[in-house]
């Protein structure tokens, strides 16, 4: 049965999946993990660069043998045009991909005292260009932050976003890019903090006004919403607002829990530390899109101190097919990351190489007993739900597998619902040769090209790559039965999916390009989910393409 999008309304039913797309498509460059006959997770041995705040001062004093080993940086290089000298022009480029290259994603480190930094727990603000510590405020060393709540060499990384970096170039839209921008941070810190021995979980209780504190965000001035788009100066629109903080833990700590109430409590006296540092001024005029501050609003996050902090047992993703990588270490996987603006239309993808890079997309990993559910891999575990995100697949060019769309389910007590709410003529077969493990599904047969460019805004990245995929959240029944504010953490979660498709794609020889660009209700459509509100979707793309600075070569690597 092909797919058509033209007749592809499916029935009318309630409406509990989102379609979301963050398109991924493939390209050249390089890399991937290591060791052959250890799993995916076990790889990750030299790592990456991390998102900003682990700095080298960290890895000084928690792990000194390995800093000049692993060394990270937010950023990995500067390119300059062929034949120019470095500094004629140049760029940097980025360990995580961003919406546009815009990078509205900012990040501070809370940390114990460090010799070479600060005399007492500080926070501080990470500068990309610098590849610097910007210190804010200096925690009272008798004030017990990180003794009385975290285990010993732990520290926090917190993210905030400024909207208006994306919303001057994409409106509305900008409230969305953002906060997939937030999950692959949070998906690039989690893998370069599990390749020095270290684990990751986000704080979840903490609410919006702790971590305003927490990282000394409470300091700009209050943006008073108005009621329309408007156009005008407003320099207090360039606030940030602050997404989460993550702990990073020594892996293997004994079990801690963290006393939210009390944690809150004294984040409280933040307020009166002496913070320092002015943000400089992005623009002299803005236009205020409304609906992004007001969805903001909305879905501000109380403390909770409901569900207890907890941190999972591991478990290693599947392994079914280990000789489709290429042998690169991780470090270069990481760094060498680049987003492709073309594809060959050629290139295709082994049946194999597929379902390893799916495997590697599950939450639970591979071993735990259970269904695919929990978040319990790398690096889906830093997140402390269970999975609410889904794929849908559109092979194009996948050698043994017919041309369609398929399904990966990601938590498998959802499947019932699924299909009750996608169209009726799905076939839900699980194809030929697919690991008993994979939760992955044929739906309908056919040439998916034109559609899965026609709902990626007409990109042809969307059509010419082996394959693209849409990712389906979990959504009213997510935002009913736990919190509106669980809406962001939606695009959190296809955030860290869409940095792991990132990763697999260079690691198997391929790149990939995340699409945030998406017509929401064609794509809803194409499902047969009907009424939903679709957030995003991802789709993955691989083939020898043209790259974006393709004759360009680092300058200077000024930071390996
Ligand atoms: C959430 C998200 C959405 C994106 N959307 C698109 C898109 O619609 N089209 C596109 O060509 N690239 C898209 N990209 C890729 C970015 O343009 C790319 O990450 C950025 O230019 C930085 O380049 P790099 O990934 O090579 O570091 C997206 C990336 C992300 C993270």
């Amino acid at each position: 049965m092909p797919v058509a999008l033209a007749d592809s309304t499916g029935p009318t039913s309630p409406t509990h999946f989102a379609a979301t797309f963050l398109l991924l498509s493939s390209l050249f460059y390089i890399s991937l993990l290591t060791v052959k006959t250890k799993p995916y997770h076990l790889r990750v041995t030299t790592i990456i660069s991390l998102c900003t705040l682990l700095s080298l001062h960290l890895f000084l004093l928690l792990n000194p043998s390995q800093f000049l080993q692993f060394h990270n940086s937010f950023m990995t290089h500067w390119l300059s045009p062929p034949g120019k000298p470095p500094g004629f022009s140049t760029w940097s480029l980025r360990v995580n991909p961003s919406s546009g290259n815009l990078h509205p994603t900012e990040s501070y480190i809370i940390a114990p005292a460090i010799d070479s930094v600060c005399d007492s727990p500080f926070v501080a603000h990470y500068a990309p260009k610098e590849h610097a510590l910007e210190l804010r405020a200096k925690i009272p060393s008798g004030s017990g932050f990180f003794n009385k709540f975290f285990p010993k060499n732990s520290f926090l990384i917190g993210f905030s976003s400024i909207f208006w970096r994306e919303a001057w170039k994409y409106g509305e839209r900008a409230f969305r890019y953002c906060n997939h921008d937030v999950g692959h941070a949070i998906a690039a810190v989690t893998m370069a903090a599990a390749g020095l021995g270290w684990d990751v979980k986000i704080l979840e209780g903490l609410g919006y006004k702790d971590l305003e504190k927490l990282m000394g965000l409470h300091i700009f001035p209050e943006f008073q919403i108005p009621s329309k788009p408007v156009k005008g100066k407003f320099p207090e629109i360039e606030f940030e607002h602050p997404d989460c903080v993550l702990v990073v833990f020594p892996s293997g700590s004994r079990e801690f829990d963290v006393n939210y109430e009390k944690l809150s409590l004294l984040i409280k006296e933040f307020s009166v530390l002496d913070w320092k540092g002015k943000p400089n001024l992005l623009s002299k005029e803005h236009i205020c899109w409304d609906i992004i501050y007001r969805t903001a609003e909305a879905v501000k996050k109380p403390l909770t101190t409901r569900d207890a902090f907890a941190v999972d047992p591991f478990y290693g993703s599947g392994i079914f097919n280990e000789n489709c990588y290429k042998g690169f270490t991780v470090r270069e996987v990481v760094r060498k990351r680049r987003s492709a603006v073309d594809m060959d239309e050629v290139t295709t993808m082994d049946r194999e190489t597929f379902y390893q890079i799916l495997l590697h997309c599950l939450p639970s990993g591979s071993g735990s007993g259970g269904k695919q559910k929990r978040q319990l891999a790398l690096p889906f575990r830093v997140l402390s739900w269970d999975a609410e995100v889904h794929a849908a697949l559109f092979v194009h060019r996948v050698k043994g597998l017919p041309k369609g769309l398929y399904f990966l389910v990601r938590n498998e007590d959802h499947i019932g619902e699924l299909k009750k709410v996608m169209r009726p003529d799905f076939e839900w077969q699980k194809p030929e040769g697919c690991p008993d493990d994979l939760p992955l599904y044929e739906l309908a047969r056919g040439d998916c090209r034109q559609l899965a460019k026609g709902l990626s805004c007409h990109q042809d990245i969307a059509s010419d790559g082996c394959f693209s995929l849409g990712m389906v959240a979990h959504f009213e029944p997510t935002l009913r039965n736990n919190n509106v504010w669980m809406y962001p953490r939606l695009f959190w979660e296809t955030g860290v999916l869409g940095q792991v498709l990132y990763l697999e794609a260079h690691a198997v020889g391929i790149s990939a390009t995340g699409i945030g660009c998406f017509f929401d209700d064609p794509c809803a459509s194409t499902s047969g989910v009907d009424g939903i509100k679709l957030s995003k979707s991802i789709s993955f793309y691989r083939g020898r393409s043209s790259l974006r600075q393709a004759d360009y070569e680092p300058t200077s690597i000024p930071r390996s």
